[in-house]
Order: C-alpha cells, then structure tokens, then sequence
C-alpha cells in the first residue's frame, strides 16, 4: 500500500532492481582488473542504493563510508559542504575507490567529495548515482555511473529523506505539497 504522504510513485521497485543490476554489471566490466576497488557509501541517503549494489557487483569491493552534509532541515541546500564523518581507511594510494551517492542536486558534493579523495591520494576517484536531476546543476558536474535522470522534484524513499524521514519506502515517490507545509 502506498504510503499515505506519497502523492506518486516516480520510481518502481521493478525500476530500481533493473537500474542497480544494470549499474552492478557496467562496475564489474570496468573494474574487472582492479586490486583494490573501494565503494565509498555518503550516509545516510546511499544505505539502500549501496546495499543492493555491492550484493550484485561480482569483482572483488572492499567498503567504506564518510557522511558529508550540503543540505540543511529541508529541502533547501545551505551550498556549503561539511564532512560530519571521514573515511576509515587513511592510505588511499592503492585505491581505485567509486563513490556511491544517492541523488545529485547542484553536484557540490560530488565535485567536493571527488577532489578531496584525490588530494587524500587516491589511485583513482570515480563516480555513481542512482538519481540525477541535471537541471538543478550550480556546480558543473557529470557523474561516471547514472541510474535515472529525474525532473525537478524532491524525492524520498530508497535511503532518501524529508527531515529524516522515509528512508525506509522501497520505492522512490514524490511526497504531497501539504507534508512539506507542515
Ligand atoms: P548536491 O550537493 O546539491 O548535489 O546534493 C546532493 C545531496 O542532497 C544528496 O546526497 C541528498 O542527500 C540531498 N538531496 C538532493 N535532492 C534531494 C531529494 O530530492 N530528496 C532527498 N534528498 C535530496
Ligand atoms: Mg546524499
């Protein structure tokens, strides 16, 4: 049963199982040769995406995760890009390491995170997005593994949140106007 704040569902169950198999089998044909990939997981939006993905990636993965923060209580962003949690891993000179992001919005976090791991040294800094809303770009930004390009919508659902909530939705939808006027 639809969640009762969901106004439409924007993205199927069925959709996202074929988008994460599909993504699984370009990550394991380009790194097929690689000896230490790393999929580095941006909490908390990247829990559900990253967790269906890694199950279905076949060339070895070790894992990692940071939490960064662009966005403030809502869904507007502050611009601004904190790291609230770092990598565990400090040596990153052997790592060909893939960040794993749920959505892209302006793309600051992402041009952010992706020149940060490079001064950490990394071998190699990739990117991969389940949601892309490319018209929202301030940043410019092209990511290396897309999922779906999405409009102008704020979505919840599949690890992503309003004010914390509906993470847990197995589906991605677009919330009714009135939970946001709360
Ligand atoms: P960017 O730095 O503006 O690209 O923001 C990316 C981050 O903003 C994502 O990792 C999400 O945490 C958050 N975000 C952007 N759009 C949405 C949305 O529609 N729903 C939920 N979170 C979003
Ligand atoms: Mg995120």
């Amino acid at each position: 049963m639809l969640n009762q704040d969901v106004e439409r569902i924007l993205v199927s169950e069925e959709e996202l199982d074929r988008t994460v198999t599909r993504i699984a089998a370009e990550i394991d044909r380009d790194y097929k040769d690689a000896e230490h990939l790393v999929l580095l997981c941006i909490l908390k939006g990247s829990i559900v995406f990253m967790g269906d993905l890694m199950k279905r990636i076949t060339v070895p993965v070790e894992i990692d995760c940071m939490k960064v923060s662009s966005y403030g209580a809502g869904t507007v962003t502050s611009g601004r890009v904190n790291i609230m949690l770092d990598l565990v891993r400090a040596d990153l000179g052997e790592c060909d390491i893939l960040i794993i992001e749920d959505i892209i919005d302006s793309g600051r976090t992402l041009s952010y995170l992706v020149d940060y791991l490079k001064l950490k040294g990394a071998r190699s800094v990739k990117t991969c997005t389940l949601l892309d809303k490319p018209s929202r770009r301030v940043v410019e930004f092209t990511p290396d593994y897309v999922g779906i390009e999405i409009p102008d919508e704020f979505v919840v659902g599949y690890g992503l949140d309003f004010a914390e909530r509906y993470r847990a939705l197995p589906y991605v939808g677009v919330l009714k106007p009135c939970v946001y006027e709360k």
